[in-house]
Formats: C-alpha cells, structure tokens, sequence
C-alpha cells in the first residue's frame, strides 16, 4: 500500500492543535480583550438623552455650580442626578413655554418620569465612593472631564483599574483647595499658596485590592 502521509506528517496535528492553536487563541482573546476592555471602549461614549440639556449652557455659561444639581456628592457615595423639580426652579419662569422641555414639565407635574441614560457604567465588583474623594479635594474634572464644555456628556476618562491607581499611588499632584473642587478651568498656578498638607491629614488612598474590591 502508498504512504499517503509520511511518517513526519503525525507532527503536524500535535503541532496544530498543540502549539499553533494556543498561540492563535491567546492572540485573538487579547485583542479582543484589548478592543472590549474599558480602556478603549468607554471613553467618548455618549448616550442620547430624552432633552436637550447641556452642560455647556447650564454649567459653563449660567455657571451653575455642578453641587446645585448633582447636590449628595458631597455626602453620598453616588452623585445624585437632579429631579426635574430642579429644573423647574429657573424653567416655570425661563423658557417656560419651550417645546424642548415638554418632557421635563410633564415629568414635574407628575406625569411619565423622565429616564436619563447613564453615561457611565461601572461593574457592580468594584467600589466607589464620590464623597471619600470629594472631601479629600479631588476635583470632578479629574474624572469627569470638562463637563462645563460638553452639550452631551461624554464619557472622558477610562475610569479603569489602571486610571484609579495611577492616582492612588500619588494623589498629591491631583489635590486641590476645596473653594475650587467644582472648578473646571482650576491649575495649580492660581492657588500659588496651597499646601495639601496643610490640613494635617495627609490622604492615603487604598491600593490593596480589598479597598476597591470589597
Ligand atoms: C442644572 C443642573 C445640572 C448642573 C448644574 C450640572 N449637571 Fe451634571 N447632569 C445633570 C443632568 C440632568 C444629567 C443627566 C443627563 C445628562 O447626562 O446630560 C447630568 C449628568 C452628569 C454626568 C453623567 C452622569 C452619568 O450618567 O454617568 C456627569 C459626570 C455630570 N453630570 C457632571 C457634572 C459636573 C462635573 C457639573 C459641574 C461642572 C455638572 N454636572 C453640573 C444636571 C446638571
Ligand atoms: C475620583 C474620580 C471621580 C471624581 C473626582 C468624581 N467622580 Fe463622578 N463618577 C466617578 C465614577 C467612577 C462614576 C461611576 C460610579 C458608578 O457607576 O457607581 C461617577 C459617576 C458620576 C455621576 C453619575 C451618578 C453616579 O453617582 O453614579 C455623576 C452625576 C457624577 N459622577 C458627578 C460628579 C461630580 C459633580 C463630581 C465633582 C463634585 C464628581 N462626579 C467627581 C468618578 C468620579
Ligand atoms: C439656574 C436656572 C436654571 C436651571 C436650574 C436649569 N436651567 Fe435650563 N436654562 C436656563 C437658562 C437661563 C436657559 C437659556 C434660556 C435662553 O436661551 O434664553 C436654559 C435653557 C434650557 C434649555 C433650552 C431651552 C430652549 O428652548 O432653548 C433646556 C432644554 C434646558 N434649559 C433644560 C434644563 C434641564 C433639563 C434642567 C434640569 C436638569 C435645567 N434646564 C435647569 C436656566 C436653568
Ligand atoms: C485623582 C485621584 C484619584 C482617582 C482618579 C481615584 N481616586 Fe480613589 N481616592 C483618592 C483619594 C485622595 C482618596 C482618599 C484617601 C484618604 O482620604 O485617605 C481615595 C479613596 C478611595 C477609596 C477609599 C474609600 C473609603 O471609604 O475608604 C476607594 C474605595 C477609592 N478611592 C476607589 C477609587 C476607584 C474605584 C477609582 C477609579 C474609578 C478611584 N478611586 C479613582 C484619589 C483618587
Ligand atoms: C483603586 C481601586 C482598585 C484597587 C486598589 C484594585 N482594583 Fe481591581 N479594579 C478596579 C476597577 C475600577 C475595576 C474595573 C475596571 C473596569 O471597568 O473594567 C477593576 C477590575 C479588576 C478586575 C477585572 C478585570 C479587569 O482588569 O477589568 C480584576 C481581576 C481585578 N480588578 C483585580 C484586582 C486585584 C487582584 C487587586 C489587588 C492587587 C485590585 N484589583 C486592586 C479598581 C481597583
């Protein structure tokens, strides 16, 4: 009988499935991994919103401090987003007419709730706390952007393992003096006479995993 395949050739499926395969696989899982991970697909996403409110207007020009607004950063964990019972403080006087706002009066005066669209998702396994960084004089711009120049928000910043330690290892350079926490445009040259170690307290942010991991 022919030899079909020589002896050599019962190399080739071990070296396939065995070697090749592997290496094939891991290429694809961490290119994917790579693609999908937060680091690359989160940033710049940008959810439509049932109203066109925006940033741009409401906080940049109006200059109305993020805390009128998103007011339990300062105590709570999450940072609530405003009923529209905030908004009809300026708009039962301010446009009060617009069509752009349907929704919100509706919503006021107790008809369909108004559903924002969450710009950021973070996984259930991870912690995070506003208030902790909020009184330790971490600005919102840090991890936000400069929201008071998006008409939409956008997500700015990773918000990944990776971008949380970064910090964590040397908060110092991101601290700043509570008066400017919401101040998008603030640098260290405006505040010459700030010393983060003023306070007394020197923060000491987790870097074990169980700080984050919890
Ligand atoms: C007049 C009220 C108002 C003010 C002032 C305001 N916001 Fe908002 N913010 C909202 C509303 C309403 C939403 C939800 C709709 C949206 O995403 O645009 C929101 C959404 C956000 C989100 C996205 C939340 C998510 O879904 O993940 C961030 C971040 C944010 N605001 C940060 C800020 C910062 C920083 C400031 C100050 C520079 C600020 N906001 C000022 C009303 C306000
Ligand atoms: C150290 C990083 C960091 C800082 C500083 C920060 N945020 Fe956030 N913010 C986050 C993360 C992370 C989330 C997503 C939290 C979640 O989904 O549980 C978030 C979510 C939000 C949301 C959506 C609602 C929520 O709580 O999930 C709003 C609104 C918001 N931030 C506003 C603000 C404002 C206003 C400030 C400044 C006073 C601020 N943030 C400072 C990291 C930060
Ligand atoms: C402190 C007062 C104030 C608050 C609070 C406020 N707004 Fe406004 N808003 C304004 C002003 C001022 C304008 C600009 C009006 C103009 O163009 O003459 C405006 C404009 C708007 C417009 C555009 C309307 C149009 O017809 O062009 C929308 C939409 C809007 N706001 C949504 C909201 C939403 C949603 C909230 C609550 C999350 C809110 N605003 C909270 C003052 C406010
Ligand atoms: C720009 C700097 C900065 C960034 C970015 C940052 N943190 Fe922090 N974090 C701090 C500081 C400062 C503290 C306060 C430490 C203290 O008071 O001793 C803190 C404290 C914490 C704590 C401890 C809270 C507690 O109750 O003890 C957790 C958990 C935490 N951060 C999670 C996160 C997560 C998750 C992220 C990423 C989404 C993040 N942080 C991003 C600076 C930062
Ligand atoms: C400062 C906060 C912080 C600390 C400390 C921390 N993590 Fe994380 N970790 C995160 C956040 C935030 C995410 C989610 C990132 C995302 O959106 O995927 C994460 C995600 C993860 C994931 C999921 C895979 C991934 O990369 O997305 C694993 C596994 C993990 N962490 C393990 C650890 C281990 C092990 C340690 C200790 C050596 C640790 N973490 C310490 C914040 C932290």
């Amino acid at each position: 009988m022919a030899v079909i395949f020589p002896r050599w050739s019962n190399w080739i499926f071990p070296i396939v499935f065995g070697l090749v395969g592997p290496v094939v696989t891991v290429a694809v899982i961490s290119g994917v991994w790579y693609w999908v991970s937060p680091e690359f697909t989160d940033v710049g996403y940008q959810p439509e919103q049932p109203v066109a409110y925006s940033h741009k207007l409401h906080a940049g020009e109006l200059g109305i401090d993020c805390r009128y607004c998103h007011n339990t950063v300062e105590q709570g964990a999450a940072a609530a987003v405003p009923p529209p019972a905030t908004c009809m403080n300026c708009h039962k006087v301010i446009k009060a007419d617009s069509e752009k706002l349907t929704l919100v009066r509706e919503a006021a005066a107790g008809g369909d709730a108004l559903v924002w669209n969450r710009v950021h998702l973070f996984p259930d396994y991870a912690y995070f706390d506003h208030s902790v960084h909020v009184s330790a004089t971490i600005g919102c711009v840090e991890c936000h952007g400069r929201v008071d120049q998006m008409v939409k928000v956008t997500q700015a910043e990773p918000l990944s393992m990776r971008f949380c330690l970064a910090c964590h290892k040397d908060p110092g350079p991101n601290l700043r003096p509570h008066s400017e926490l919401t101040n998008m445009a603030w640098t260290p040259e405006d505040s010459p006479e700030f010393d983060p170690h003023a306070s007394g307290r020197f923060p000491d942010p987790p870097q074990h995993c169980g700080g984050c991991h919890r």
